[in-house]
């Protein structure tokens, strides 16, 4: 089922504290921190793959075992970022530096990002 944007864009409160969204241009979309990448373009973005941004293994092995952000994926991700890419890339040892998890509305926060990604 699609999300909301509009309910999510208030869901995404609860990302900022570590994730911004800024346009290339330098234009902020949402004004956060710096702890996760920006979430500009996520939608569509090889995972890991932020330029500058020091990824874990975890999400490095989850970008080469060929993962291309698409909403359904996102949407499982942010459920769970362990267990997603334990999952994806067959390797329990891997963390990911997110720790958070989000129990509801996903989709909205998901159908938000997706707004913030052209293409
Ligand atoms: C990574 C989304 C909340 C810290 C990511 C990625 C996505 C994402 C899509 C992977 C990006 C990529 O491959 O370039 C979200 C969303 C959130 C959320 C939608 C809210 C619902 C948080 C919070 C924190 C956080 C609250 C900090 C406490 C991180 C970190 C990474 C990351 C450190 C890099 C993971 C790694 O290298 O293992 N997040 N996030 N995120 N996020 Fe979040």
């Amino acid at each position: 089922e699609a999300g909301d944007p509009a309910k999510g864009e208030k869901e995404f409160k609860k990302c900022k504290a570590c994730h911004m969204i800024q346009a290339p241009d330098g234009t902020d979309v949402v004004k956060g921190g710096k702890t996760g990448p920006n979430l500009y373009g996520v939608v569509g973005r090889k995972a890991g793959t932020e330029e500058g941004f020091k990824y874990s293994d975890a999400l490095i092995k989850l970008g080469e075992a060929g993962e291309i952000w698409t909403t359904e994926d996102l949407e499982h991700y942010i459920t769970d970022p362990n267990k997603y890419v334990e999952e994806k890339v067959g390797d329990k040892s891997l963390k990911t530096k997110m720790t958070f998890k989000m129990a509801k509305n996903q989709a909205d926060v998901v159908a938000f990002l997706a707004q913030h990604s052209p293409e």
